[in-house]
């Protein structure tokens, strides 16, 4: 029987969601914000700076903007959430306002000269507190009308780059124009075009992907938004996989089917993978639906540098697929995987050959020889919550007995993640 899960609210959206209510002319309503604990990094440094966002996200969230912004009286902690501490930087340093931003250790050992830089020829002051490229840093105030505008083309396609820049163009008022070298999630762009600000980009996985912020102050004159935070598509992808991989046949509801987001779904095609997607919708350009898998004889898959931005979060998950696929599945171009939450690359590599699976690691990705043996045994995963998900989902597939040493990882992004598993193979305590 089909089990019909709706995945928690989207993490991109819902730490941008919290800014731009923040920066909005209004009050903004959201639902389905995600509650996990990345985001409440965001609305914490938010509520530091002088915003105000309530404790119970119950229901409905609401913010009402513009928020009178105030230096930090503290340091802001980002705990183990990347997106928080970029995307608070280029806010901070818009607005002018003083602070200092840390994080956990993995944060830590993560780059920060992506952000700091463009930042810093934008004319905002900033320093390495402890090890240069790396958080804790520390910003200077700054006077009002000394940020300048800025044409940069980043060496890698990151939306938390390319949202960093945006939020402190618009928050200062200058202009911002960057060409990536491949189309990140745009949805920092969709947001703010339905806020009504001043920017220009061409929708979805395009060649040359662009980003003109136009010149001129226009945060006080956002439109707040009032919508329901589709489902997050990254943490649907694993509960996709556990459907393929025979755990149970799954209908993911109200998933965020944003096309920059969705290349697991083309990979999966070129495996064999049986689903069904149908777009019912949008939430603020946003398109949202469902999603359905069925359990299937996997191939092997090739994925090469172009696929990467659409899939960056989804490489664990695809891992596993590959560990029980038919053949030697290729992943290349993938060298961003060692800076995120742990050194992805490597972690999956370690964590496939305890289990038994031939997977070779190169510099800039792996090669899995999948098998249909029993995968047995317990893995290690870095406090990393996808490394996590990605083997809960193997563990979950009939034959296979994985457990995962930290197990709570799971409330950076997907709290109830178990649960829902155990909803697919069955498992569910009553
Ligand atoms: C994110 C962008 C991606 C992604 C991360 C969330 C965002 O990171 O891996 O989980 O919300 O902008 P990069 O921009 O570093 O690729």
């Amino acid at each position: 029987m089909t089990v019909r899960i709706d995945p928690p609210g989207d993490k991109s959206i819902s730490h941008r969601l919290l800014l731009l209510g923040g920066l909005a002319a209004g009050t903004s309503r959201f639902r389905r914000l995600l509650d996990a604990e990345d985001v409440r990094m965001t609305a914490a440094a938010m509520r530091q700076m002088g915003a105000s966002i309530p404790e119970d996200w119950t229901g409905e969230v609401t913010i009402d903007g513009p928020v009178r912004w105030r230096a930090p009286p503290a340091p802001i902690e980002c705990g183990n959430s990347g997106t928080t501490a970029r995307l608070l930087l280029g806010t901070l340093a818009g607005l002018g306002l003083p602070a200092v931003l840390q994080g956990d250790p993995s944060l830590t050992r993560r780059p920060m000269d992506r952000v700091v830089y463009p930042l810093q020829a934008m004319g905002a002051k900033i320093r390495y507190l402890e090890c240069h490229g790396r958080l804790p840093v520390e910003l200077e105030e700054r006077r009002s009308g000394s940020l300048r505008s800025l044409k940069l083309r980043p060496r890698v396609a990151s939306a938390q780059v390319k949202s960093c820049l945006m939020l402190a163009a618009l928050t200062a008022g200058v202009g911002l124009d960057v060409l990536e070298p491949g189309r990140s999630r745009d949805h920092t762009e969709r947001l703010l075009h339905a806020m009504g600000a001043p920017i220009g980009f061409r929708e979805g996985p395009v060649a040359d992907p662009w980003i003109h912020v136009e010149a001129g102050g226009v945060a006080g004159e956002l439109a707040p938004l009032d919508m329901t935070v589709p489902g997050d598509f990254s943490s649907a992808a694993f509960l996709l996989a556990a459907g393929w991989l025979g755990t149970g046949p799954v209908e993911l509801r109200g998933v965020g089917l944003n096309p920059t987001r969705t290349g697991l779904l083309d990979v999966a095609r070129s495996m064999g993978a049986r689903y069904e997607v149908e777009t019912s919708g949008s939430e603020a350009e946003e398109p949202v639906g469902q999603v359905a898998a069925w359990p299937t004889r996997l191939k092997s898959f090739d994925v090469d540098a172009g696929l990467l931005p659409g899939l960056i979060d989804e490489v664990p998950v695809l891992a596993v697929l590959a560990a029980r696929a038919e053949g030697v599945s290729r992943l290349r171009g993938a060298g961003e995987l060692r800076v995120k939450e742990s050194d992805r690359l490597s972690i999956l590599a370690a964590n496939l050959r305890q289990l038994g699976v031939t997977c070779r690691e190169q510099d800039d990705g792996l090669d899995i020889e999948g098998t249909d043996q029993p995968l047995r045994g317990t893995v290690r995963t870095a406090g990393d919550h996808r490394i996590t998900m990605a083997f809960g989902v193997l563990g979950s597939v009939p034959g296979c007995d994985v457990s995962v040493d930290d197990p709570d990882s799971v409330a950076v992004s997907y709290p109830d993640f178990w649960r829902d598993l155990s909803r697919l193979s069955g498992t569910e305590a009553s």
